[in-house]
């Protein structure tokens, strides 16, 4: 996984004998330890190692938990609830498990919006950012599977209302809901199909989180500059420097989590999701789980034919074109500065961005009437304005900051309280590598 050439040497001979057969850990170390990252890399970076603990934990704590749950409709709700009260430990692996989904999409939020402000998308990184799109849609499939599983009212409705999305589609529709239905309802083969299904895409995940990681060590880590590694100066070696860095964001990050587990278990659940499932009641609102409100937001503006698309298919594509056009960005933004930090209009646009995104979560989580409608039609606005509009013209217009003109440059002048006074530095393509 490693860009340059090993300077791994094994001490031992058992070490020799390894190497020669299958080198395993000159591939560790060359990954993850003579590994040269920029010296200038922030918190914002340690987002993917905890990601990568994250996927761990759901992974250990949810195979437990598959040791004593049942996946049939009269059974589950009160597998559940044995768990949590009569399993050694098993209300603490529960709740690990449910708020650590939570927290999962917390960390992939932030390494996203990372990802979108210092424009780590750009070449030569497009591939590694389609296999982080691909990651985010296996996550949210995941996740709205694994919900279905305590099969409380929430699991239930939740599960209608969103196979029920499919239907829009034209010709194949019906058939696809069926298909994950395994029927005309949400019922027994549903719920087995999902826990199935739940187990099997985690491990897709880590499958393509391989890839991720091999191609991010293909291309190297961008850094808050933008610019790329151009000396050796620019680079510090992967252990010890980041190894600590990622760490200590690590210990604070799941310091959070832990705040969550003890304190505040249920606060990201919804209190119908402990009414076993009753499919001839239907909860006042059905709400999804937070991580997916802003899409929930975007599939309710659309109230209103368009052509011969109408207001319920137009809605359901809206949504999943909400996620697809993240697959277009590396060519969308068509700046040749890199990062935001340069940039003073799309940093300006970046932040309406993030603030819209959590408008638009709010707004999911109120029922679809009156002024919340037109809320959600002009953050869906912005939401598409962002990507479609703003990004490939104001490349074009935009005058950025002057770049320094490598790393070591940039945190020098850092260090001595300089920032604008960087001599002769022009932004230009060459001197974003
Ligand atoms: C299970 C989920 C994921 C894991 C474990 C993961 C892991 C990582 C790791 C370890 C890094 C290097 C450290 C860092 O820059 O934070 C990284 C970088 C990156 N990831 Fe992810 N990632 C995940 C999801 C995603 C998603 C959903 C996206 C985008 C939609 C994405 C896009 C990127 C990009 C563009 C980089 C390069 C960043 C840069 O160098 O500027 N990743 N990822």
């Amino acid at each position: 996984m490693s860009g340059g050439h090993s300077t791994y040497s094994p001490k031992t001979g058992i070490g020799r004998w390894f190497d020669a057969r299958m080198p395993l850990p000159r591939l560790v170390h060359d990954s993850f330890i003579s590994y040269p990252v920029p010296r200038n890399l922030n918190y914002a970076y340690t987002f993917g190692g905890i990601l990568a603990i994250m996927l761990v934990a759901q992974i250990v704590t949810g195979i437990v938990l598959a040791m004593h749950y049942a996946a049939a409709t009269d059974l589950a709700f009160n597998s559940v609830e044995k768990i949590m009260r009569d399993v050694n430990s098993g209300w603490l692996l529960r709740y690990m498990h449910a708020n650590g989904a939570s927290m999962f999409f917390v960390a992939v939020y932030i390494h996203i919006f990372r990802g979108l402000y210092y424009g780590s998308y750009k070449a030569p990184r497009e591939l590694l950012w389609i296999l982080g799109v691909i990651i985010y849609l296996l996550m949210m499939a995941t996740a709205f599977m694994g919900y279905v599983l305590p099969w409380g009212q929430m699991s239930f409705w939740g599960a209608t209302v969103i196979t029920g999305f499919f239907t829009a589609i034209p010709l194949v529709g019906d058939w696809i809901q069926q298909l994950l239905l395994g029927g005309f309802a949400v019922d027994n083969p549903t719920l087995n199909r999902f826990f199935s299904l739940h187990y099997l895409l985690p491990f897709m995940i880590a499958g393509v989180v391989v890839l991720h990681v091999w191609a991010l060590h293909v291309v190297g880590q961008t850094n808050p500059t933008g610019i790329e590694v151009k000396s050796k100066t620019d680079t510090v070696a992967f252990t010890p420097y980041a190894t600590v860095k990622d760490a200590l964001g690590m210990v604070v990050f799941l310091a959070v989590f832990a705040y969550f587990i003890f304190y505040l278990p249920n606060y990201m659940g919804h209190p119908d999701n402990y009414i076993m499932a009753d499919p001839l009641k239907t909860p006042a609102h059905i709400v999804p789980e937070w991580y997916f409100l802003p899409f929930y937001a975007i599939l309710r503006a659309i109230t209103f034919n368009i052509g011969p698309i109408d207001s319920k298919l137009g809605g359901v594509l809206a949504m999943f074109g909400a996620i697809a056009v993240l697959f277009f960005v590396p060519w969308l933004d068509t700046s040749k500065v890199r990062s935001a930090v340069y940039r003073p209009w799309y940093k300006l646009f970046f932040w309406l961005f993030a603030l819209n995104a959590i408008f638009l979560g709010w707004l999911g989580s109120r029922p679809a009437e009156g002024s919340y409608v037109i809320m959600a039609q002009i953050g869906t606005l912005y939401y598409f304005g962002f990507f479609l509009v703003i990004m490939p013209l104001l490349g074009l217009i935009e005058t950025p900051r002057r770049l320094p003109n490598s790393i070591t440059e940039a945190v020098l002048e850092k260090g001595k309280g300089g920032s604008a006074q960087l001599a002769g530095a022009h932004a230009s393509p060459e001197t974003q590598g």
